[in-house]
């Protein structure tokens, strides 16, 4: 299960006090969570943890003067840099001392300046003493650090290094990471939204062993279902048979065979989702009479009756209060024609177009070209792109038009 946390660039300042030691745990999830860490300590933070364990954790070395020693020309660690190179500062354990400068500005570590030059996101874990914690210029610290826009992750309760008992213990490190995992989940566009995809080929018996099938590999709607997800959204897939994988903890995957499985199991949720997306290369036709057995090679010719499947995409249109509907074309001739004539049958919001006179655009391979056509008849042209690129754009359309 991928992490919200995964590729992005994140500076852990540590500041110093005993709790700094669990620094270390926090290094170690931050990184096995898929994030690139840079520490920066305090100067008093390494009487409590060695750099080179942070060092050895996060993969990176440890930052904590203005130049840098080591460096026979003593080259200056730039903090603007720094601060422009997090996507994410978190401060743990962030103690009264650090706190009380980050609110009035000083500046007389490479934390502190770092912190003044971020522009990111800044999440700071208080700990401390209880009575420390309790003190009226702690709690004034804490309202102006989060008036700043800082993010606090509240301290925890229970037993403390000076031997009392109360509120001031850091955040234990994986209730910091699922904290801002949370925190920036719920930032993200899709957050609270629910998507319906349909998604690969769907198959259609003829006889126990043989189906009428198409070429759909199921990966741009894989892609499409990450995207989404990635932006927040709560993701329904269903996929006909595919082997493309769509591991996400907000992606409910359900596989299916037939144009009617895929039918029913849109129909059993379409009017729970707020965007509904059908990409998948539904068999517009099935054979009306599947037999039990094998067909046996008896006859020179051999006629299957077909009997229509019905249109999932245009019957979620019809439906009165139907989410915001986007529907895929693949063509091979009269391109815009048809897919003017498809946007406006199937009453769609927005109609993604695939040509498969386009080189790179089609089944079975990683990119795609596509055209997007809206309910304004405006048309949207995109490069040939990799079909993680490609979903990219779609979802991108849909979210300016649905926020
Ligand atoms: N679609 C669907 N159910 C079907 C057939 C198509 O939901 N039984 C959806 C597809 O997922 C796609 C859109 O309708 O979003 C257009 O599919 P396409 O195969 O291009 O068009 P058809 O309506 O099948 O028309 P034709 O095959 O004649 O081009």
């Amino acid at each position: 299960m991928k992490s919200v946390l995964s590729g992005r660039k994140i500076v852990l300042g540590i500041s110093g006090g005993i709790a700094a030691y669990k620094a270390t745990y926090i290094v170690r999830l931050l990184v096995k969570a898929g994030a690139v860490v840079k520490v920066i300590m305090t100067p008093s933070a390494r009487d409590f943890v060695t750099p080179l364990t942070l060092s050895t954790l996060s993969k990176n070395p440890v930052l904590s003067h203005f130049t840098n020693e080591e460096d026979e020309n003593d080259l200056w660690n730039n903090h603007v840099e720094l601060g422009l190179w997090a996507d994410l500062l978190l401060i743990a354990p962030a103690t009264a001392n650090t706190m009380s400068k980050m609110v009035n500005g000083a500046i007389d570590n490479l934390l502190l300046a770092t912190y003044c030059s971020a522009k990111c996101p800044v999440y700071f874990a208080p700990a401390m003493d209880l009575d420390m914690y309790k003190h009226p210029s702690t709690q004034a610290n804490f309202e102006k650090l989060t008036s700043y826009g800082n993010i606090m992750i509240p301290a925890g309760d229970g037993e403390l290094a000076s031997g009392l008992s109360g509120k001031g213990r850091l955040a234990e490190p994986h209730e910091i990471i699922e904290f801002i995992e949370q925190d920036i989940q719920s930032k993200l566009p899709l957050s609270g939204k629910a998507c319906l995809i349909t998604a690969g080929p769907t198959y259609e018996a003829i006889d126990p062993v043989r189906f009428i099938g198409n070429h759909s590999s199921g990966k741009m709607g894989a892609s499409i279902a990450i995207e989404l997800a990635n932006q927040g959204a709560q993701v329904q897939l269903i996929m006909g048979p595919s082997a493309v994988s769509t591991e996400h903890h907000l992606i409910n995957r359900v596989d299916v065979k037939t144009a009617q499985q895929m039918y029913d199991a849109v129909h059993k949720i379409v009017h729970e989702v707020d965007v509904a997306i059908f990409s998948a290369a539904v068999s517009d036709y099935r054979p009306l009479n599947p037999v039990d057995q094998k067909i046996k090679k008896k006859s020179e010719t051999l006629s299957i009756e077909l009997v229509k499947n019905p249109d999932i995409l245009a019957s979620v249109g019809v439906m009165k209060n139907k989410p915001f509907l986007v529907g895929f074309a693949l063509e091979t001739e009269n391109e815009m024609e048809h897919a003017f004539a498809k946007a406006e049958k199937k009453q769609t919001d927005l109609l993604v177009l695939n040509s498969m006179r386009d080189k790179g655009a089609g089944f079975g391979v990683d990119t795609n070209k596509i055209t997007i056509i809206d309910k304004d008849k405006n048309i949207f042209r995109f490069e040939t792109k990799l079909k993680t690129e490609v979903a990219k754009d779609i979802v991108n359309e849909i979210i300016k038009r649905i926020l």
